[in-house]
Formats: C-alpha cells, sequence, structure tokens
C-alpha cells in the first residue's frame, strides 16, 4: 500500500491479523506500530481471551499479554472489546505485570459486552477436553469455548452486568448449572474447595473490573476514527484457528478474521479498512488437527501431543537443522524458533511456509501489507524451502480445500538459497539471498511486506515502507 493510501484510510480501523495457526508475532507488531501512536489513537482487542498469548520485549525484558492489548508500553487509548471473554481474576492478575513506570489505568477502557470467565467455564473445559481422548482439539484449557458456548446459549454474565445487584445471584446459578452439566454429562463432580482459590480470584478480578472506565466498543472506537485518530485491532490466534473458516474443528470459539472487527466491536463492515496480516517464515501449530508442511509429519504431531515430558524429552543430543531426518529437522526449528508456548508451554508443532494457506488467509483479512517475523531463525539452514503448491486428486493447485483433514495434499516445494549472516546483527538492511525471499513472497502473495522480523527484541526489525 502507498504512502497517500495508507493515509486516506487513516479514518479506518486497521486490524492486524495472524495468517497461520497463531503466535506468527502480532504482539511484537503490534508494539512496533502502537509505539507510533498518540495519545488519542487507540488499540483495540476484539475477541478471544486469554488463550492468546502475545509476547513482547520492552526495554530488555520480556512480557506475555493474554487479555491486555500489546500496545500498552505506548501511549495510546487501550480498550477490551465486545467480542472477547474476560477471566476478571487472570486479568487482574496481568495487570500487576506492567512495570510501575507505565501508566495505564487512565487509559484502559472495557466493553461492557465482553463475557466474563468463570471457574467453572475452565474445570469444562479441561475436563470435556480429557474425556474427548484421542477426538481432542487440544485447547489451551483458559474455558475459551465454554464461556463462547454460554453466549450462544444466552445466559453468560457479561461486564456489564458486575454493576447489577443480582450480579452474585446470577453468578451462583449459572455456577450451578456448570456443576450439573460436569457431573451430569461429564460423571465429574467439582469440589467447592477446588473452586475455593479461583472464585477469590474471579470476585477480586470483578471488583478492578468496578474501577475501570466501561464503555461500548462501537462509542470509543467511532469517537477515536471521527477525530481522525488511528484506531488498530489486535488480533488474537489465527486465520487458521477462526470458528467457522479456520480448519474447522481444529480451531479456537470466536472470529479470528477481520470480519471479526466488525461483530467484535459493534461496528459496520465499512470502518474496516484493509488489515496488517502477520506471518511467520515458516509455520507452527499448537494442538491438534491437519498441517500439511509439518516436518516428520504425523511422528511430530504424536510427539508434540504430550505435554509432560516436553521439554525432557527434548534433551537428546542437539539436533540438526540440516539433518536429511524431517522429523529431527521439526525438532531442531523448534529449538532455533524457541516455538513452546507462550501460554500452556506446549511444544509448537513445525513445518514450512505453505503458500497456499496464507494466500487463503490474505484473501479473508484483505491484507494489503504484511509483517514477515522469525526470518533470523532460519539463518542455520543450508536450504531453506516453501510450499508454493498442493497436489490434490492430481491437480496442482494453490486453493486451500474446505477441509485439510479429509484432503490428501501432497505438498510442491521450492528451495532456496540461505544467507550466510546472522540476520539480527545485521542492522537495517537484508542480505542479498534474504531479500530475494522476501521479494518472492511479495510478488507471489500480492502484498507489500512492511516489516521484517530478525529477532525476538523491539529493535530487531527491517523497516522496509513507512507507515
Ligand atoms: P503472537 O501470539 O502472535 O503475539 O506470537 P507469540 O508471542 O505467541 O510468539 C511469537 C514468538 O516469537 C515470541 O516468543 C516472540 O518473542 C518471538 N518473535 C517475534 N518476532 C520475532 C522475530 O522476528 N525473530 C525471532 N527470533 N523471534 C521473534
Ligand atoms: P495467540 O493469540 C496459538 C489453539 C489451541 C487449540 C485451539 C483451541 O497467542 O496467537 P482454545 O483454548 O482457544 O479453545 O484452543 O486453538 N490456540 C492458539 N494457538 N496461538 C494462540 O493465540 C491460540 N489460542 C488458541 O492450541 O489448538
Ligand atoms: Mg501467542
Amino acid at each position: 500500500m502507498t504512502r497517500k493510501n495508507v493515509r486516506k484510510n487513516k479514518s479506518k480501523i486497521t486490524p492486524i491479523i495472524g495468517l497461520q495457526w497463531g503466535d506468527e508475532g502480532k504482539g511484537k507488531g503490534v508494539a512496533r506500530i502502537a509505539s507510533n501512536l498518540s495519545k488519542n489513537d487507540l488499540i483495540v482487542r476484539f475477541q478471544g481471551g486469554n488463550n492468546a498469548g502475545h509476547t513482547i520485549w520492552h526495554a530488555g525484558k520480556c512480557y506475555v499479554f493474554k487479555l491486555i492489548p500489546s500496545g500498552i508500553f505506548g501511549q495510546a487509548q487501550i480498550h477490551l472489546g465486545a467480542g472477547m471473554v474476560i477471566n476478571p481474576g487472570a486479568f487482574l492478575q496481568e495487570t500487576g505485570t506492567i512495570p510501575k513506570y507505565v501508566s495505564f489505568l487512565d487509559r484502559m477502557s472495557v466493553s461492557p459486552h465482553a463475557i466474563l470467565t468463570m471457574p467453572t467455564h475452565i474445570l469444562l473445559d479441561s475436563i470435556s477436553e480429557k474425556q474427548k481422548g484421542g477426538k481432542k482439539i487440544g485447547s489451551t484449557g483458559r474455558g475459551i469455548s465454554p464461556s463462547y458456548t454460554d453466549l450462544t446459549l444466552r445466559r453468560a454474565l457479561r461486564v456489564g452486568d458486575i454493576f447489577q445487584n443480582d450480579f452474585k445471584k446470577r453468578y451462583a446459578a449459572l455456577s450451578r448449572e456448570h456443576k450439573k452439566t460436569l457431573l451430569n454429562v461429564f460423571k465429574y463432580k467439582a469440589k467447592d474447595k477446588e473452586l475455593r482459590e479461583s472464585e477469590k480470584n474471579f470476585f477480586q478480578g470483578v471488583e478492578f473490573l468496578r474501577s475501570l472506565r466501561v464503555i461500548q466498543s462501537a462509542e470509543i472506537v467511532e469517537a477515536a476514527l471521527s477525530g481522525g485518530h488511528k484506531v488498530i485491532a489486535e488480533g488474537a490466534q489465527g486465520t487458521l484457528l477462526d470458528v467457522r473458516f479456520g480448519n474447522y474443528p481444529f480451531v479456537t470459539s470466536s472470529h479470528t478474521i477481520a470480519s471479526g472487527v466488525g461483530t467484535g466491536l459493534g461496528l459496520p463492515p465499512s470502518l474496516i479498512g484493509p488489515s496488517i496480516g502477520v506471518l511467520k517464515a515458516y509455520t507452527t501449530k499448537v494442538g491438534e488437527g491437519p498441517f500439511p508442511t509439518e516436518l516428520g509429519g504425523i511422528k511430530s504431531a504424536i510427539w508434540c501431543r504430550d505435554e509432560k515430558s516436553a521439554y525432557e524429552k527434548e534433551k537428546f543430543p542437539e539436533p540438526d537443522l540440516n539433518s536429511q531426518d524431517e522429523f529431527e529437522q521439526g525438532v531442531a526449528l523448534r529449538k532455533a524458533g524457541s516455538e513452546f508456548g507462550a501460554v500452556t508451554g506446549r511444544l509448537r508443532r513445525t513445518g514450512w511456509l505453505d503458500i497456499p494457506l496464507v494466500k487463503y488467509a490474505i484473501k479473508i483479512n484483505n491484507s494489503a501489507e504484511l509483517i514477515l517475523t522469525k526470518l533470523d531463525v532460519l539463518n542455520g539452514f543450508k536450504k531453506i524451502k516453501i510450499c508454493t503448491h498442493y497436489f490434490i486428486n492430481g491437480h496442482r493447485t494453490q486453493k486451500t480445500p474446505f477441509d485439510l483433514s479429509r484432503a490428501k495434499i501432497k505438498c510442491v516445494y521450492k528451495n532456496f538459497p540461505v544467507w550466510k549472516e546472522e540476520l539480527s546483527d545485521y542492522g537495517k538492511k537484508l542480505p542479498k539471498e534474504a531479500l530475494n525471499y522476501v521479494k518472492f513472497l511479495e510478488k507471489e502473495l500480492g502484498a507489500k511486506i512492511i516489516y521484517v522480523g530478525t529477532g525476538p527484541e523491539e529493535h530487531h526489525v527491517v523497516e522496509r515502507y513507512w507507515r
């Protein structure tokens, strides 16, 4: 997108959306953009809850934000939007991780429509997942799906409800319903003792929420837009985890895509501008489900499933990025990219970049600009690969099938030479081979790569276009 067009779109919301299976580096991208925002600009989250884990390095320290928008270190206003599910205890605890020198309470607000995640939602999530056995989704266990389920069952508690006199009564009634389900459906008897601590945290969090500014998302966004200020909508999860357009059923429970900004904030589609898509230079995935370019295929999927001994298991002799064994390459890539879940610590499954999937995501999200992260992680390879096409039923295609699980996909790869330099030390320019890789992606994907990530910290970025 040209400089002129970006300016023209000033009165629209810019969604920042993950183009893969989450963990693309959205947090860092948002923080980077937020550092150029002023105090009347606005950053909102519009969906998801503390299943998200957005990592930011700021002033030499690492922070993982789950509910708080990643622009917290800038000056912009911060809003937790209507489409979110908020665990009040987790939210309060997360605010405690923000350093004292950052003042944020006066610029933070919450939508009254946002759903409250209760301790019994978390129990329902973990118990139901356990009982699914081999059919589990691999949820983060944060109660996300049961919280959204209560929304569609039309019985959820919302932030606006905490100001009503009957809040505690409604909480108790819903909690009882959850316990009934646990007992009758899952044969699990929830003990008051196991819920006591989390209920205490819940109500402390509710008190904290009461102290914040509660305002409808549409109101705060429209005020910012009509004042000519910038509005960034920070996506959580990624396109392939969207509840409808992701790889169902291995998805989360919200609309993670750019149009989710409309329903997540209560705004017309006409206010949503082109998005900035965030993608990794390779692919990762946490949880279950098909993954066409996975290094080591099903063996890797099974290996990463077992959470308990995950770290222990990978202490075997230093895995080789250039091994002939793809499974070992996958382990080495995980290690090189520190691909361990920011929320659950689970091993992230690893694989090559998948152009058909990213193209699908770019189309859905109208991504005019891209942020490419973790290019530095590919440093140690002798040869890197990109999946440019699929072969499905003997046909070469770039089209993503409706259901990845059922299509018999064979990936077609293109090889690329690797740069010798450590990218994070390279400063503001990319070495020739890395630049060729970036340019190939731009051409193939039909969008400009505005930033290239060359390391985890704030300054590890090569800025290619003005924004
Ligand atoms: P998000 O959920 O999309 O915000 O991404 P996560 O924070 O879950 O995962 C991204 C991980 O990659 C984090 O550990 C980041 O610190 C790290 N990261 C982000 N960009 C880069 C990059 O360009 N290079 C490297 N090496 N790490 C990065
Ligand atoms: P960020 O915002 C990666 C995955 C889980 C599981 C599925 C459903 O950090 O990119 P849920 O708890 O939502 O019911 O889990 O979605 N998942 C994520 N994977 N990054 C995330 O968020 C994720 N949030 C959920 O692993 O497969
Ligand atoms: Mg993450």
